[in-house]
């Protein structure tokens, strides 16, 4: 099992290039199979879970050609929607191909699907969607999904805001007949993004980055070329580290307005930043941090995939700061972690922590819960006296491309044994 070894407390500067987001590419993965013409996706970030989901594809007869940062994806040779296929059990995403192979086959199987253990992650709004939309769903104890028929339209309220269903649906009733409204959608970024690129190609969507998006289906979506956008939670967790680590470090190629949830809460901090239309600099200082609430919400709102990092932030915060999970019930597990380093955090129940700022944090030997619970131990440690030692640094390289070269090169004593 691979490790990083960092030394703490060790001086931060330079620039930072943010990478395309996994949670956009992911889904530009799965609309590769809307069309029998290749697409090809630049600015494309080989994370490891990017590359679980090109192994799925692959795995029902996708043809793949990688180049830097970019794949082109030929599915004119995929011949069937049976995702039962382990690759295809492993991760959740798997939920955003049913859409369009049901639109080639007809029928599509498939396991119960994996994903971060940060919560239960159940798949309900997914199957009562497909249902509402026309779609015959039946499922053996909970274990195989079959999926038959086509979509023909309908509406949707979704009972809870929910990511990748919203996305899976959209994908789903953007080719083929009839009007689909769903409503009470999700509206992160990478929502709009893959509306944009699916309209570009034939798609008649209207509303996304809103709570109700309206599709018409059509006969056929082309295909061409997919520019993935900045990952806002990469740049966020940079963001944060250099405010924690109080370095002078410019995060660039990332899109501050994705990011405003964040700035707001630097502001309540103190945290001393330029904002500029592509990147933002965070500036060297010994202020004295003012405690902060946050409380994870859907996009607007904080981002729950940097609460973790956040919190590390928090216990160099004077005061007490009360941190709110709203979205995932597993996702405050890492506390322990933390307070085994020194910090001073109250676990209240699954969805809530208090912070007591701030403690001095000492290297320790831990694992990595998560991808994003990982990203805020390799934090911890960068500000922490002495050596920390992460292990099972995979969950980290599933969404941090290339981590450690890139903070070594902004000064960073980190090493992959
Ligand atoms: C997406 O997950 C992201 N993953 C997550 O990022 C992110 O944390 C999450 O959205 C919230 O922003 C991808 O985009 C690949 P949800 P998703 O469905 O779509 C419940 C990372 O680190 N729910 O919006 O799976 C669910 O249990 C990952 O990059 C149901 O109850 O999240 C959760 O409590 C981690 N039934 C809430 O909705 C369902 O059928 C929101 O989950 C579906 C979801």
């Amino acid at each position: 099992m691979a490790q990083f070894k960092i030394q703490g407390q060790i001086p931060l500067s330079g620039k930072i290039s943010v990478s395309g987001a996994k949670n956009a590419a992911l889904k530009a993965i799965a609309a590769s199979l809307l069309s029998p013409q290749p697409l090809k996706i630049t600015n494309f970030p080989f994370v490891h879970d990017v590359r679980s989901m090109l192994a799925v594809l692959e795995t029902i007869g996708a043809r793949i050609t990688r180049g830097d940062h970019e794949v082109t994806i030929d599915t004119s040779n995929v011949a069937s929607g049976n995702l039962l296929d382990a690759a295809a059990r492993k991760i959740r995403t798997t939920t955003l191909l049913i859409g369009p192979l049901l639109h080639r086959f007809g029928e599509v199987q498939m396991g119960f699907p994996g994903g971060c253990v940060i919560g239960r992650r159940p798949i309900d709004i997914f199957i009562n969607g497909y249902r509402a939309l026309g779609v015959q769903v039946d499922e053996d104890d909970g274990e195989r999904f079959i999926f038959k028929g086509k979509v023909t339209g309908g509406e949707f309220f979704f009972p809870q805001v929910s990511v990748t269903a919203t996305e899976s649906l959209l994908l789903a009733a953007c080719v083929g007949v009839g009007r689909t409204i769903l409503k009470n959608v999700a509206m992160e970024p990478e929502i709009p993004a893959l509306a944009e690129y699916l309209s570009a190609h034939n798609a008649k969507i209207s509303g996304a980055g809103t709570a109700s998006i309206i599709i018409e289906g059509v006969p056929e979506i082309t295909a061409g070329e997919y520019k993935i956008i900045p990952d806002r939670v990469e740049a966020g967790s940079f963001l944060i580290m250099a405010a924690a680590a109080r370095a002078e470090l410019i995060v660039e190629n990332c899109q501050p307005e994705h990011l405003e949830s964040l700035l707001a809460t630097f502001d309540q901090i103190g945290v001393p930043y330029t904002r500029r239309q592509t990147s933002v600099a965070v500036h060297k200082n010994d202020r004295t941090f003012a405690s902060a609430n946050i409380k994870t919400h859907e996009y607007p709102g904080f981002i729950t995939d940097l609460q973790a990092p956040m919190t590390v932030f928090l216990t160099q915060c004077q005061g007490q700061s009360l941190v709110h999970e709203t979205i995932f019930e597993g996702r405050l597990f890492y506390i322990d972690l933390l307070n085994r380093m020194g910090a001073n955090i109250l676990l209240c129940d699954p969805h809530r922590a208090l912070v007591q700022g701030p403690s001095r944090l000492r290297g320790k030997i831990i694992d990595s819960p998560d991808i994003r619970a990982g990203m805020a131990m390799v934090i911890a440690g960068l500000i922490a006296r002495g050596e920390t030692i992460i292990g099972n640094i995979e969950q980290i390289d599933r969404g941090y491309e290339a981590l450690d070269e890139r903070l070594r090169r902004i000064g960073a004593e980190i090493t992959r044994v």
